[in-house]
Order: C-alpha cells, then sequence, then structure tokens
C-alpha cells in the first residue's frame, strides 16, 4: 500500500503560480512606492538571537509568551524565527551604525515570511508574510503623517476594498506612568472578573488587557479609562500635528483611544489599517511610533516609526483586479516530428536572446500544439513542418489577430526580436 502523502504543516500554505503572479505584482508596487518616499530595501535574516525579540517586542506580549518559534542549535544557542521585522531591523540599524552621522534619516523596507505560532484560522497564518518600512531618526510629526501618506498610496495603489485607518497616540514616558497608575487602579478594583493572565499580567502591563480576546476582560475593558484624557502637553501637539498633516494629505482616519497594539515598544502615534470582506483577522497592517526600541537595544537614542502590511490579507481584499503581464510566452513553437531537432535548436537560439519561447517536449498533432499555443497567451506561434525544414522558412501566426507570414529561420533572432518590439 502506497504511503500517504506528507502535508504541509499547520498554518502554513503554499502560494500556488495563479497567485504567486498576483503576489510578484503586488511586491512590484510596493517597491515602486517605497521608492517615491525614498525608501531603500534590506534584506534581513529570518532567524535572530531570541533577545533580539524577547527585549524588543516585549516579554508579556503574546507573541513572545506563546507564539515564538524558539529552538535550540547544536551549539546551545536559543535562536527564533522571526515573527515581525522591526525588531530585526533595529538589531541591523545598530550593528551597521546606520545611524551616522547623527542626524541621518534611514529608510528601509523589507519583504519576506513571518512566524507565530498562533491558532489557525481564515487569514491567520503561522507562516505569512509582511511588507514592512521602517523610517529611523525623526522626531516630527510630519514623518508619521509621511509613513501613513505611503502606506495609503500603497493601499491604493493595489485596489484594497473598504480601507479604513484608526489612529491612536500612546503617550510617552512623561504621561503613560500617571495613566498607567489609573489603569492598574481601576483593574485592580475588577481583578476578579480578568482571565487568569491578565491577573497575572496587569500589573505590570496592564494596556496588555486592552487586546486580550478573553471576554471577560472584553466586558471590563469598554469602561477603562483611555489614555487621551492623560496626555502631556507635548504628546498633545505632537499628535494634534499628525492628525492635521494627515488632513492636509486628504487621508481619512477614525480616532480608537483603546488601540494599544499588539507589541509593547510603541510609544505616541500607532495605527492600524482594517479592509473589508476579510472577516475577523480584517486588520491588513499596523505600526507606529517606537522612539526609544533604538536605546533599549544597546544603540543611541534615535527616533524611529514603521508599519507592516500582511500580503495574504492584502491578496484577499483586492477589489477591482489589477492589470498587468501575467507573464506570458512571446513565441509557442508548433513541430511535427521530423522538424524535432531543428525546433529543440531554434527554442535554444531565442532563448539565449533573451525571447519567452515555449514548446512541448513531445509533438503532439498539430491541431493539439495550437490549442496549447492559444491557451499559453504567447503573442506568436512559429510553426515548422517538413516543408518548411526543406524551404528553411518557418511560417509566424500572430496569435492575436489570426495573420501569418513566412519567416525565414536564417535570421530568425533579428526578425523575431524586431516584431516583438514594434
Ligand atoms: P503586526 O500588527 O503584528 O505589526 O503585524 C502587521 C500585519 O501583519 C497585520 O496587520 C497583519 O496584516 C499581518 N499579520 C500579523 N499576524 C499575522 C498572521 N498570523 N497571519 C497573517 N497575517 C498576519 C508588526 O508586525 C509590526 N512589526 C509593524 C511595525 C513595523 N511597527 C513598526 N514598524
Amino acid at each position: 500500500m502506497a504511503n500517504n502523502p506528507i502535508k504541509a504543516v499547520k498554518g502554513v500554505k503554499d502560494i500556488l503560480p495563479a497567485d504567486a503572479t498576483l503576489w510578484r505584482e503586488v511586491e512590484r508596487r510596493a517597491r515602486a512606492q517605497f521608492a517615491r518616499f525614498g525608501f531603500k530595501e534590506i534584506v534581513l535574516p529570518i532567524f535572530e538571537k531570541t533577545e533580539v525579540f524577547v527585549k524588543g517586542v516585549g516579554e508579556e506580549t503574546d507573541i513572545v509568551q506563546k507564539e515564538m518559534y524558539t529552538f535550540q542549535d547544536q551549539g546551545g544557542e536559543s535562536l527564533t524565527l522571526r515573527p515581525e521585522g522591526t525588531a530585526s531591523c533595529v538589531r541591523a540599524f545598530i550593528e551597521h551604525s546606520m545611524y551616522h552621522p547623527p542626524g541621518t534619516i534611514t529608510k528601509l523596507y523589507y519583504f519576506g515570511p513571518m512566524f507565530r505560532r498562533e491558532r489557525p484560522q481564515a487569514g491567520r497564518f503561522r507562516q505569512f508574510y509582511q511588507i514592512g518600512a521602517e523610517l529611523f531618526g525623526a522626531l516630527e510629526p510630519e514623518a508619521d503623517a509621511e509613513a501613513i501618506h505611503l502606506l495609503w498610496l500603497f493601499i491604493q495603489s493595489i485596489n484594497i476594498k473598504g480601507p479604513r485607518l484608526y489612529l491612536n497616540s500612546l503617550g510617552c514616558d512623561t504621561c503613560r506612568p500617571p495613566f498607567r497608575a489609573a489603569l492598574v487602579n481601576f483593574l485592580t478594583a475588577r481583578k476578579e472578573r480578568l482571565c487568569e493572565t491578565c491577573q497575572g499580567r496587569y500589573q505590570r502591563n496592564p494596556l496588555r488587557v486592552f487586546d486580550c480576546k478573553a471576554q471577560g476582560c472584553q466586558q471590563v475593558m469598554t469602561e477603562a479609562p483611555t489614555i487621551d484624557k492623560h496626555y502631556c502637553p507635548d504628546c498633545q501637539a505632537h499628535f494634534d500635528r499628525v492628525k492635521k498633516g494627515l488632513e492636509a494629505l486628504a487621508i481619512p482616519y477614525e480616532l480608537n483611544s483603546r488601540m494599544v497594539r499588539g507589541l509593547d515598544y510603541y510609544n505616541r502615534t500607532v495605527f492600524e489599517v482594517t479592509a473589508e470582506g476579510l472577516g475577523s483577522q480584517n486588520s491588513i497592517a499596523g505600526g507606529g511610533r517606537y522612539d526609544d526600541l533604538i536605546k533599549n537595544s544597546g544603540g543611541p537614542a534615535v527616533p524611529a516609526i514603521g508599519f507592516a502590511l500582511g500580503v495574504e490579507r492584502l491578496l484577499e481584499s483586492i477589489g477591482t483586479p489589477l492589470e498587468f503581464s501575467p507573464g506570458h510566452p512571446d513565441v509557442f513553437i508548433v513541430y511535427m516530428e521530423a522538424a524535432a531537432d531543428e525546433a529543440f535548436r531554434i527554442a535554444g537560439r531565442l532563448r539565449r536572446t533573451g525571447i519567452a519561447v515555449e514548446k512541448a517536449f513531445k509533438p503532439a498533432s498539430l491541431k493539439n500544439q495550437m490549442g496549447k499555443a492559444d491557451k499559453s497567451g504567447a503573442r506568436f506561434a512559429l510553426i515548422i513542418g517538413e516543408e518548411e525544414l526543406a524551404t528553411r522558412t518557418a511560417i509566424l501566426k500572430n496569435l492575436k489577430n489570426s495573420t501569418q507570414q513566412p519567416i525565414p529561420l536564417a535570421n530568425l533572432e533579428e526578425s523575431l526580436t524586431g516584431l516583438l518590439t514594434s
């Protein structure tokens, strides 16, 4: 009896060719948009020392507490498959002293898989792909508005259905402690209604309770104090300027003072974008400011802001289909048995010139091959039978308008290149 075939790990998925072309188109548009804002690509490792994320993302977060793929390698070192890109990017930023000279603005973007051991469901995977951007070196609220503008333009460039931008400010080291104290007081009085996890963490990190999915905690939090009543003058002024900037750029936003984001490094501006038609996992992007992360990771005091988009969710929420060339062959060679060797040589000659060629490995009937040529989306069919072999002149059929013409085999490369570029 045959063995059961091995299946992919739960919560990960294959991107099949039909989706991969759209995937690459989304990436292409992201690159184009990032370039317009002066961002440069950085390619980061997929695994890091575990402490990069424990310190960066925060010990009390769900990601660090229960979602990381952490393992010891043969040398006994604890390594983790990256659950997100910001902590890695900050590690690289410090390691390569990208902050030199002081005042430098560094704008980076990255693509790639992230790994979180979450409960798989529609739109939630254990390996998923992010497109991320990080802007280092600017404290100004205009940087926040500009980062959000970049995100917004990209979302529009890929026809995302019903995007909504939610905005909040989490304050800073001046205004957060009094707010935290108020929140801890509030939670202490309602401790028994919190889930076990929140009972254990609310004293150390009360903001996390806003993000808890347990029903009891969610109920309690509907009445909890919110940060917007506690901003210090600087944070208030910063947030006001961000909002003004968004208004100047005609970006619609909704304030949500309960949005704290699932990662601990944020301060001041945080934001999320949702899209229509995604069910409960409808967040397609999230980000915010993290002015202390670089200093707390052992680097200089450099402020930063960034965001990341989830590619699987983006692809699910594209409304009007994107127009792009899905990479059809230029020429489909249709040949008879007697011309098999010649067809093989011609395919080689054309491919060496950079022409995209398709042909069967074994000639079926002419009709069958013409059917395949049509289906392939090729612009031309190059037909070679016995007669064409004898006269050294093939037939070139334009598959878009069904006209055909003889074409000498001798200088096929030049004539085809000419026709393809005309
Ligand atoms: P995040 O909100 O954890 O932020 O993730 C960003 C986006 O990644 C989400 O909005 C969602 O689209 C996608 N995503 C997250 N988890 C999953 C999952 N399990 N399955 C599918 N998609 C998922 C961050 O990762 C921050 N590093 C963003 C950032 C950059 N903040 C500042 N700079």
